[in-house]
């Protein structure tokens, strides 16, 4: 079995698009890669947990799972956002245990110890005569919130950049695009048998398998337009849009000047279109399964437009169905003794090779850290 070392090795992060090859095969089917993107990509990068509307009153939180590590976000009486490991200091249960909702404490469901909303820990049922306990040292630990546009985000690591930063010109771009304005709709919720960076890989291959996939939404984008922009962490996918009888449900659906696509290292994606936005989160489950959750928003939610706005999420889920089968068919062939990596389309791809190049560097970064650390 080759050292993960070696596999990190046989991808060559410097070569220019024209020459350079996908990460290879083993960086999707080996799990000392998926431990080592847990370690080092996911306990690191800004990661989103729910949207700001879930957590814009006092005692309003959401929870997830970042890494496995199991995470509270809630916003404090004194109006600022915190979010902590959602991990009781007594015995370690899972101090919250709804998806969402409000608080006045937050109450572990064990043994009834309660925290505050500002993480504090408050009071420790039949607690009297223990010794060397410091309540003020034992408030649940806390992690980096922050919130961009319409998303909260959580970020593990103490030392990491601020949001802002991480997002760089992600930033300016989607600013115009006055996503704010739109409200929260409904959610879909995929499991799929491929490791997250198929799923990323599909979406960053710059339109080139939408003729060959995806016939409806085809037909409403101006392919030969296409274009790809790569900047800081980020790549946006765009095309101006064509009016199309071909596929009623889509024409009638995905409307506007321009269709944008951006992506977010690691697995954030936004898509807009005018009045329409759905966001795709790539969680990974284990090393050749993933979770994708669409969350989908539209400028009026109002019951006049209920019918249109589910004929819409319909649209985005048959275009999901379309990509579930191919993504499910890629892993079994990243399996294969047949195959060891590909080459990239230079008009199309480079949107995968800034991905693949971001995330070597980030497991190149994260195994020296290791062994410097091991030394
Ligand atoms: S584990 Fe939370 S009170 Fe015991
Ligand atoms: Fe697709």
């Amino acid at each position: 079995m080759p050292s993960l070392q070696n596999i990190l090795a046989s991808y060559n992060d410097r070569a220019p698009l024209a020459e350079a090859s996908t990460i290879p095969a083993p960086w999707y089917v080996d799990s000392r890669i998926a431990d080592l993107e847990a370690k080092t990509v996911f306990s690191k990068s800004w990661q989103m947990v729910g949207r700001i509307e879930q957590v814009e009153k006092p005692g309003q939180f959401v929870t997830a799972s970042i890494a496995g590590e199991p995470i509270v976000a809630v916003r404090g009486n004194d109006g600022v956002l915190r979010a902590f490991y959602n991990v009781c200091r007594h015995h370690a249960a899972a101090v919250v245990t709804e998806a969402c909702g409000q608080a006045n404490i937050l109450h572990c469901p064990y043994h009834g110890w309660n925290y505050g909303l500002d993480g504090s820990l408050k009071g420790m049922p039949e607690f009297d005569g223990v010794k060397d306990f410091e309540r003020q040292k034992n408030g649940l630990v806390p992690v980096k919130a922050g919130t961009w546009e319409k998303f909260v985000f959580v970020n593990l690591d103490p030392e990491a950049v601020g949001l802002g930063e991480l997002l760089g010109g992600l930033v300016k771009q989607v600013a115009p695009l006055g996503v704010s304005k739109l409200h929260y709709f409904d959610s879909r919720s995929y499991d799929i048998a491929c490791n997250w960076k198929v799923f990323v890989d599909n979406y960053l291959d710059g339109g080139y398998h939408v003729p060959h996939l995806h016939k409806g939404l085809s037909s409403v984008l101006d392919y030969k337009e296409y274009t790809i922009e790569n900047e800081d962490r980020y790549c946006l996918q765009s095309s101006p849009m064509v009016a199309s009888d071909e596929d009623k449900a889509t024409g009638a659906t995905r409307k506007g000047d321009r269709a944008r696509y951006f992506w977010q290292y690691p697995n954030l994606m936004i898509n807009c279109y005018e009045g329409y936005m759905d966001t795709n989160l790539v969680l990974p489950l284990d090393v050749d399964h993933c979770r994708v959750i669409f969350d989908f928003y539209f400028a009026d939610v109002s019951d006049a437009q209920r019918a249109y706005n589910e004929q819409s999420v319909a649209v985005g889920a048959r275009v999901q169905d379309e990509d579930l089968g191919i993504c499910e068919a890629v892993q079994r062939g990243l399996k294969s003794r047949a195959y060891g990596a590909g080459r990239l389309s230079v008009r199309r791809e480079a949107g995968e090779h800034l991905f693949h190049r971001l995330l070597a560097a980030d497991l190149k970064a994260g195994v020296e850290g290791m062994a410097a650390a091991a030394d």
